[in-house]
């Protein structure tokens, strides 16, 4: 039988699809405590939450720091709705903006402090990878940070098949390696890059705004 690309993309598109946007939940209690390390827990401070899902980490940001507000995007108009509805059962709706819209399409004249990107990148195909990391740089002020996470390639079955998903899916791209997420982060010029394996497979990038 010949082996068809296009058969094997549209059964891993239909199949898994959403079970890899939920897998990401798998990782929130590792995330929830990178929230509460990186976000002062007093003084005014402006976070841009990309891809910001059901808005979770948005709201462990606002326990955290009564002075903080955000802005989180989500390209899913469904999704974007869910989280709206959230920040108002969760009571931060005054301080939460959630805009429904692709991060390459978004424009804002106001700068933030911390900019969060978790479980997102395969989302974008590598070749789009620096201009994308460039264009999140320029909603930081100088010195801001942003703040990566991301399953990296590893040799077990489950991340394999991750991989596999987001190679093989229109718009996505394979899992990076850590060391291309640091040289992509420099060419978008960031510094000061500090990157750490949280658990096997799974990484945190942090880095400074030039
Ligand atoms: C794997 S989920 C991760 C959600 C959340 N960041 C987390 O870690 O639980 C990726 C989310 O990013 C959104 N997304 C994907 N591409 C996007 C883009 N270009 N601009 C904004 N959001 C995007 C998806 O709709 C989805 O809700």
């Amino acid at each position: 039988m010949d082996f068809d690309p296009e058969g094997l993309k549209a059964w891993l598109d239909h199949s898994y699809g959403e079970l890899f946007a939920r897998s990401s939940r798998t990782v929130e209690p590792i995330i929830i405590d990178v929230v509460d390390k990186i976000i002062p827990s007093n003084g005014t401070c402006h976070l841009l939450e990309v891809g910001c899902g059901s808005g979770i980490y948005i709201k462990r940001a606002c326990d955290r720091n009564p002075n903080l507000t955000v802005t989180g995007l989500e390209l899913q108009e469904k999704v974007a709705d869910f989280a709206r509805k959230n920040t108002t059962i969760w009571q931060i709706q005054d301080r939460v903006k959630i805009e429904n819209t692709d991060i390459r399409r978004y424009r804002s004249d106001k700068q933030f402090d911390i900019e969060t990107f978790f479980n997102l990148i395969y989302y974008f195909p590598k070749y789009e990878r620096s201009d994308l990391l460039r264009h999140l740089g320029g909603f930081l002020n100088t010195g801001g940070q942003l703040i990566l996470t991301t399953l990296c390639p590893a040799n077990e079955s489950s991340i394999q098949l991750m991989n596999l998903w987001a190679s093989m899916t229109d718009g996505c791209g394979p899992l990076p390696h850590p060391d291309n997420v640091c040289d992509k982060l420099i060419d978008a010029g960031f510094d000061e890059i500090k990157c750490e394996q949280l658990i096997p497979a799974f990484y945190l990038f942090k880095a400074q705004k030039a």
